[in-house]
């Protein structure tokens, strides 16, 4: 089957979270299953490393109209990579930037019409380089393809036979809109109601695409019932109630090609169940990372790589952090994201020198040493659609401290010290002293280093390698497929 990928991120061309580590990932996958995938993506300008020499336009010109005057979009061949097709949607003047939906100041204002004309444009595009069976679009920012599909386009013999599969990633995320937006992205007027694109008056681009795909899929079996409750639906829930028959929880699975301590070239050595003598260097490396020098061996690492965000939980941990600080502990933190975060994790550094440790950016190498050198991994999550990090903690014998919510409650499993089984350990409620217990029991098995090493261990020797999800994902466009035809 062929199958279009349309998405706003995608390893190694432009990545703010887990969304881009996914994107990369299933479609090679999806090639050894033997479909036939082709994956859009804007050329960001950190997209332009990866296009040597002169760009090969695909399509050289593509009108997008809006209310009142019309945009020209090429179409960058980005070749074949791992028998998967990368087509570039290029819009220098929408998508030429250093990020991708906004900078610290604020999300860029322009955002409806970025990622409308990119849905467009993959619609338009594909009628000159091929109609597949199934769009398979994500999150808010292609939500909009299968809107077009079932409305503007809806005559159109070329599209009216391909299907929809939407998966949500993070329904946190929605694109909410001004309504005039209907009309500057040209849609009639008529699906700007409560039933359709509206959302308490605004217009809502995840909802356009829960509407109007064929199938929706989430990241975890958990999240896909979680975001059919109030509590996590974010005002979503009854449209997701509406369409539970079409709903399916898919849980992500990891990329261990990059993902795997026993090859990972961002290391500074290697190791792996059979010999973890490497881990002890790895820990080293990130001592020396976060100019620590005097963490003694006993030690344990308690490491945290996230985008900073209401949803990570961080202020549950900057309630006991004091707390935390009377345990004996180091912590070292990589993020960026909401400046409350970051002001919390900088006084908190400040006020724990060579204890507590914390770089704001994005870094992809110093995100492989946190996994490699930490001997605990924390994921507070008020919720967490799937969650990557925790999984790739498992590979790496670092074990996860997470709350059981979404993919991370899917994904590990508390320990039991009397049959020495589980993987982490977890907490339910949403409290601070739930919190602090789950990383005391943590820290009370460390101490036990027979017990600590089977719990690694376990963790390590877990698979969530993609062969199982794209499997779930073929059986997807099947049904899509069979529906449609
Ligand atoms: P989310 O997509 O909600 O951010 P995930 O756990 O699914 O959460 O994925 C996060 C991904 O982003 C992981 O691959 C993680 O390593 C990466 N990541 C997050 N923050 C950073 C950062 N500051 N530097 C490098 N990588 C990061
Ligand atoms: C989102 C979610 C995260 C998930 C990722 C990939 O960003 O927040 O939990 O792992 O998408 O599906």
């Amino acid at each position: 089957m062929h199958i279009v990928f349309a998405a706003s991120e995608c390893v190694p061309f432009a990545k703010t979270g887990g969304l881009a580590d996914v994107v990369g990932a299933l479609p090679p996958e999806l090639v050894k299953l033997g479909h036939e995938v082709t994956v859009y993506l804007p050329l960001y300008a950190s997209v332009r490393p990866h296009l040597s020499g002169e760009w090969k336009y695909a399509v050289r010109s593509i009108t997008i109209p809006f209310e009142s005057y019309n945009r020209f979009v090429g179409i960058v061949d980005g070749g074949l990579r791992n028998g998967v097709r990368y087509y570039f949607v290029d819009c220098p003047e929408l998508f030429d930037r250093q990020e991708l939906y906004g900078t610290k100041t604020g999300e860029y204002s322009d955002n409806a019409e970025r990622f409308g004309l990119f849905c467009r444009a993959v619609l338009e595009a594909s009628k000159q380089l091929g109609v597949p069976q199934i769009f398979h679009v994500h999150d808010w920012q292609a939500a909009l393809i299968p809107v077009y599909l079932r409305t503007v386009y809806y005559f159109d013999p070329m599209l009216s036979g391909a299907g929809v599969v939407l998966t949500i990633h993070n329904a946190g995320y929605q694109g909410w809109f001004p309504p005039v937006t209907t009309e500057r992205l040209l849609f009639p007027w008529d699906i700007f109601t409560m039933d359709r694109v509206e959302h308490f008056d605004t217009f809502n681009f995840l909802k356009g695409g829960l509407v109007y795909s064929d199938i929706l899929t989430t990241v975890s079996r958990k999240y896909a019932e979680e975001i059919q409750t109030p509590e996590f639906g974010n005002q979503l829930d009854g449209v997701l109630r509406k369409r539970k028959a079409d709903l399916r929880g898919i849980l992500n699975g990891v990329d261990y090609s990059l993902w795997d301590p026993a090859t990972d070239g961002k290391l500074s050595a290697h190791y792996s169940p059979a010999n973890l003598a490497g881990k002890v260097e790895c820990r080293d490396d990130l001592l020396h990372a976060f100019g620590f020098d005097h963490v003694a061996d006993t030690t344990p690492i308690l490491g945290i790589v996230s985008r900073f965000a209401t949803q990570k939980g961080f202020d549950m941990l900057a309630q006991i952090a004091d707390q935390l600080m009377s345990r004996d502990v180091a912590v070292v933190v990589l993020g960026s994201g909401e400046p409350y975060y970051e002001n919390f994790f900088k006084d908190w550094m400040f006020r724990n020198p060579g204890r507590v440790g914390a770089q704001f950016r994005y870094d992809e190498a110093l995100a492989h040493k946190i996994e490699a050198g930490a001997d605990m991994f924390l994921m507070p999550s008020r919720y967490e659609p799937c969650g990557l990090n925790q999984i790739y903690s498992l590979k790496y014998g670092t074990v996860p401290v997470v709350r059981a919510t979404g993919g991370l409650d899917d994904t590990i499993e508390e320990w039991n010290e009397e049959q020495g089984t589980g993987t982490g350990f977890k907490f339910y409620g949403y409290s601070a002293s739930d919190l602090l217990a789950a990383v005391d029991r943590a820290l009370t098995v460390f101490k036990d280093k027979e017990s600590w090493k089977k719990l690694m261990l376990n963790g390590m020797a877990q698979n969530y390698s993609w062969e199982r999800p794209a499997k779930e994902y073929s059986d997807v466009y099947d049904e899509v497929a069979r529906r449609r035809g």
